[in-house]
């Protein structure tokens, strides 16, 4: 199987689907060349991935700054290929003032996309290929099918109102960013994990972390053209929006 992508970079990799998919790109067959292990806190007791310690807490700007120029450095001119967005933070929180602010926290990923895109761009150029993919230049979402506002009628057991508001606006800027980025060579998709036992989908969940990443790096390894600005699940199907 040939390498999903030279270079990937994803947030939030101390715990949960970030650590896993980490492990899994570093264990597989042909592993990127460079993996960019980003976590708030690398020295913290829950930084469990050591070599290269780049701190990003996604709703700092200059921490995703000062990433940005490690990266760049460590590319030695080459682009990012690959932008994997999954930091996040779930809330059961019903309609309240806060509501709003913790909607803002989620959101903060967009920063990350601003920042990065001159290294997307680079990738995209620098590619010997045409086409949308994730060894070309590309940003993946984590997201959540409980920000679908198509199903939002099927899953009304629990409120979660500012996560849900949360990723239903990261699966519009997706969209946006797919349509935007499409003539620059940049793929852009949003991706459901399924509901995995971590500490976000807690022990209840049906599904192991192992298996969703699995799932998450096949579809991954498939997305074109066709699924760019597409909203898919870690099996590859699509999602309502
Ligand atoms: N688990 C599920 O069932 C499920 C279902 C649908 C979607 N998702 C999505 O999948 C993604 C990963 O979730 P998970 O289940 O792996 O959750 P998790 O185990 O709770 O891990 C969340 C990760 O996000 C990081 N994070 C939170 N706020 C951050 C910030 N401001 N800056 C940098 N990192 C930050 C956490 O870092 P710290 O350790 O520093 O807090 C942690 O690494 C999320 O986007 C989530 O919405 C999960």
């Amino acid at each position: 199987m040939a390498a999903l992508a030279r270079s990937v970079l994803v947030t939030g990799s101390n715990r949960g689907i970030g650590l896993e998919l980490v492990r899994q790109l570093a264990a597989s067959p042909q592993p990127p060349q460079h993996i960019f292990a980003t976590c708030r806190d690398p020295d913290g007791p829950r930084g469990k991935v050591t070599s290269p310690k780049i701190p990003v807490n996604t709703v700092d700007l200059p921490s995703i700054r000062r990433a940005v120029q490690v990266v760049e450095s460590c590319l030695e001119g080459q682009g990012l290929n690959l932008l994997i967005n999954n930091a996040g933070i779930g809330s059961h929180a019903t309609l309240q003032p806060e509501t709003l602010k913790r909607v803002c926290i989620n959101r903060a990923w967009v920063s990350l996309c601003q920042e990065f895109l001159p290294l997307l761009e680079k990738a995209a150029k620098g590619a010997q290929k045409t086409g949308l993919s994730c060894s070309r230049a590309a940003i993946v979402n984590v997201s959540s099918k409980v920000g679908s506002i198509g199903l939002c009628l099927g899953v009304l057991e629990a409120p979660m109102y500012p996560y849900r508001a949360s990723k239903a606006a990261q699966n519009m800027v997706t969209r946006c960013l797919a349509a935007e980025l499409r003539d620059k060579g940049i793929l852009c998709t949003a991706i459901h994990p399924g509901w995995v036992k971590t500490d976000m989908g807690t022990e209840q969940a049906p599904m192991t972390v192992e298996r969703s990443v699995q799932g998450i790096l096949a579809v991954l390894g498939s997305l074109s053209q066709e699924t760019s600005g597409a909203f898919l699940d870690w099996e590859g199907n699509s999602l309502p929006w």
